[in-house]
């Protein structure tokens, strides 16, 4: 048994998969089913090909949960737009680095915030990308779907590159967070877990299930 397993896992339901006409109601019903945080997928339709919602559903959510907003940019550019997601209520925001010309600089602007900073790497996307900003990273995510839908199949070969992670988190000494999302259930979830994640970020496996706190808690048990 892997050493993983002492870890507590967090897990962030992706509104992307709620029913948009109830946002109010499915985020309150989603913390009260005990999620960690609340993952939130922005889409411009340019760097991924499809559009979600922005900082104005942020704001209007913020006030109806004490849920951490788990921002997840997938727009280009994206430092124009990082100070209103902070503004909107964002705890997190996490970029790809592919989205600007100067990750260094879009994190240290998020971190200028006072928010925490993440780094989201595609499937193609290399570990060393992310190597020589760690100090000013506090989660990295792993696409186990290439971005900009849900309920894709979760890709197998983000495995070894999660426990690769895991090794450069545990050899840096820092507190980062490692999320892996997409195509996340409770079948691929304990490989994800044995390989070092710690964050599950998870659309249709709660939003998709009738009961979310049996969603929930099935993938805290993988
Ligand atoms: C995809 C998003 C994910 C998505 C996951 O671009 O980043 O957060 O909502 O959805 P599932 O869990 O259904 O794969
Ligand atoms: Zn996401």
């Amino acid at each position: 048994m892997a050493t993983s397993h002492a870890r507590r896992i967090r897990i962030a339901p992706s509104l992307l998969a709620a029913d948009f006409a109830r946002l109010r109601d499915e985020v309150a019903a989603i913390e009260a089913a005990g999620a960690d945080w609340l993952h939130l997928d922005i889409m411009d339709g340019h760097f991924v090909p499809n559009i979600s919602f922005g900082p104005l559903v942020l704001a209007a959510l913020r006030k109806h949960t004490k849920l951490p907003f788990d921002v997840h940019l997938m727009i280009s550019p994206v430092d124009p737009y990082i100070a209103a997601f902070a503004k909107a209520g964002a705890d997190h925001i996490s970029l790809h680095p592919e989205a600007g010309p100067h990750l260094h600089r879009s994190l240290q602007l998020i971190r200028s915030l006072g928010k925490q900073a993440g780094v989201v790497l595609n499937p193609a996307t290399p570990i060393e990308t992310v190597g020589w900003a760690l100090d000013l990273v506090d989660i990295i995510l792993v696409m186990s779907v290439n971005p900009g839908f849900g309920g894709q199949a979760f890709l197998p070969s983000q495995l070894p590159k999660i426990a690769a992670l895991r090794g450069m988190i545990d050899a840096s000494g820092r507190a980062i967070s490692l999320a892996v999302d997409g195509g996340i259930t409770p079948a691929t979830a304990t490989g994800v877990i044995e390989a070092g994640a710690d964050t599950l970020i998870a659309g249709s496996a709660v939003f998709g299930k009738p009961d979310y706190a049996s969603a929930i808690s099935a993938l805290r048990a993988a």
